[in-house]
């Protein structure tokens, strides 16, 4: 790259029409509840068939290749939600990590945890933890679960990394941000109709194309993710209409 590149031009170029795939994908996962009022199902459903989602679109990125994608999971603000809510979904944790790390590890993903994730049970930390050292030696896609993340804490704690390191700047902030060892964010989904960017990942998304679909996140389909990649790529897919 030319010393001369403008430090903050968008990672995969630009001009309409004429970008390639994104590098990194981001996504908001919102409207399991929704899902699941509109059928009549506990919301713990909701979040099963979110976790299907997740799995099908993981498993979709042989044919739709990313460098990394982050998923927005559980957020410091969740811990607010009701302490049924909050089990299921560490337990839907726990079950994804035991059913699914085989064929992740051997899919080649590296998986990598933004926020901390201390605070969950131990047994959840133990899972985890042992998923990252499984993973470690991977690299044909990274895919970062956020767990008890919220961007406003990360950027504080990066400032005042970047403080004691001598100088705040941007490049010592985002060298300090649980994503640095991660492509720029290229792309940011949010499902279910909200336009919001929910304290996820502010400072990385400053340059991102936002994405909002009102597709609830159970219903989040390989082909829904497709449409996301082809619309960054400035590319409209009529299938054979007009
Ligand atoms: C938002 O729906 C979704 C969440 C708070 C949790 C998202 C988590 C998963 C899909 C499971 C993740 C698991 C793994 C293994 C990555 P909501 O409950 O806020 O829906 P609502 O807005 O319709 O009520």
């Amino acid at each position: 790259m030319s010393s001369s590149a403008p430090s903050k031009a968008p990672a995969s170029g630009s001009g309409a029409g004429t970008r390639g795939g994104p590098r990194h994908v981001a996504i908001i996962m919102d409207g399991n509840g929704r899902w699941a009022k509109k059928r009549l199902l506990p919301r713990a459903m909701g979040h099963k068939k979110g976790v299907e989602a997740v799995r099908n679109l993981v498993r979709s990125l042989r044919e739709n290749p990313v460098e990394a994608l982050t998923l927005y999971a559980f957020s410091t603000e969740n811990w607010g939600r009701p302490a049924d809510e909050i089990a299921d979904l560490t337990a839907l944790m726990k079950h994804f990590i035991r059913n699914d790390l085989d064929e992740i590890a051997q899919a080649g993903v590296k998986l990598k945890i933004v926020g901390d994730y201390s605070v969950f049970d131990d047994e959840a930390v133990k899972l985890i933890d042992g998923a990252l050292a499984r993973t470690a030696g991977n690299n044909k896609v990274t895919l970062a679960i956020a767990l008890n993340y919220g961007a406003q804490a990360e950027i504080v704690r990066a400032a005042r990394a970047a403080a004691e390191e001598g100088e705040i700047t941007e490049e010592a902030i985002a060298r300090h941000l649980d994503t640095a060892d991660m492509p720029p964010l290229d792309l940011l989904i949010r499902t279910s109709g909200e336009v919001r960017l929910s304290n996820f990942l502010l400072w990385q998304a400053a340059y991102a194309e936002l994405y909002f679909t009102d597709v609830l996140w159970p219903d989040f389909s390989p082909a829904h993710f497709r449409e996301a990649l082809d619309h960054f790529a400035g590319r409209e897919r009529r299938y054979g209409g007009r």
